[in-house]
């Protein structure tokens, strides 16, 4: 339930804060046999975001919760979580687009081992992403020893790409990632997709053939839960359908 809890002061009067409750998944290794729901009433601003309540909980309320942040601005992708069951960052999920009517429910991601609280283990998560070889190869030295020139066409082949902040909220949102944990997931798709289409790049068949796998780009379904759940905006169905079709055509 919320209700208001206090007017501002009279030059501020638009802004009231709210008594919102959370209801946070809690799961503690050590004592733990299963992870269990526990409710928190906090006093929010509709400005505020649901990190700030992670916060308000952790450094006033209870000590003991667990969850990762570190840039607070939805540059370092290290605060994903499912929120009211959609993948997004807490720090730039804000209060006032929340219905605060009801509890707002907080847990971890899901697909990857929950290690406690809002934490999970994203070592099978970065182990996809380093398999698809995410790092420029350019086997040749540059013409006249000078940088690789590209064209602004080129540039825009991969352009979307670019902005992955290796959040996890689109591998962790996909269904065959649930069921199947060999599937490389759309992430490290993206990742790839960022260099099978950069021109100065010269291994482009190597990354399209390891996406060739049984556990390759084959198992997309196409549910588009990726490109919802991904907070920078990409279209990561899209690259995924790219990197078939290049496959498809036997190259970029
Ligand atoms: S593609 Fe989007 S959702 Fe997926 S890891 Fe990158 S930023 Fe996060
Ligand atoms: S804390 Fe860095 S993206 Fe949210």
């Amino acid at each position: 339930m919320s209700a208001v809890v206090a007017d501002a002061p009279a030059e501020e009067e638009a802004i009231q804060s709210y008594l919102v409750t959370f209801m946070v998944r809690r799961f503690n290794p050590e004592v733990d046999a299963e992870p269990k729901w526990v409710d928190y009433d906090v006093e929010m601003y509709p400005t505020d975001r649901v990190l700030d309540a992670l916060h308000s909980i952790k450094w006033d309320m209870d000590g003991s919760l667990s969850f990762r942040r570190s840039c607070a601005h939805g540059i370092c992708g290290s605060d994903a979580m499912r929120i009211n069951g959609r993948n997004r960052l807490a720090c730039k999920t804000l209060i006032k687009d929340l219905d605060i009517a009801k509890p707002v429910y907080v847990e971890a991601i899901k697909g990857l081992p929950l290690e406690k609280d809002l934490i999970v283990d994203m070592e099978p998560f970065f182990a996809s992403f380093r398999e698809v070889q995410p790092f420029l190869q350019a086997n040749s030295a540059p013409k006249g020893n000078k940088e690789r020139h590209q064209t602004i066409e080129d540039r825009a082949l991969f352009d979307d790409t670019t902005k992955c902040i290796l959040c996890a909220a689109c591998t962790s949102s996909c269904p065959v990632f649930w069921t199947d944990g060999q599937y490389f997931g759309p992430a490290a798709i993206v990742n790839a997709h960022r260099f099978i289409f950069d021109s100065r790049d010269d291994e482009s068949q190597v990354r399209l053939d390891i996406l060739n796998d049984k556990e390759g780009v084959w198992r997309c379904r196409t549910t588009f839960n990726c490109t919802e759940a991904c907070p920078r905006g990409i279209e990561v169905t899209k690259a995924i359908a790219e990197v078939k079709q290049a496959i498809l055509k036997g190259g970029r």
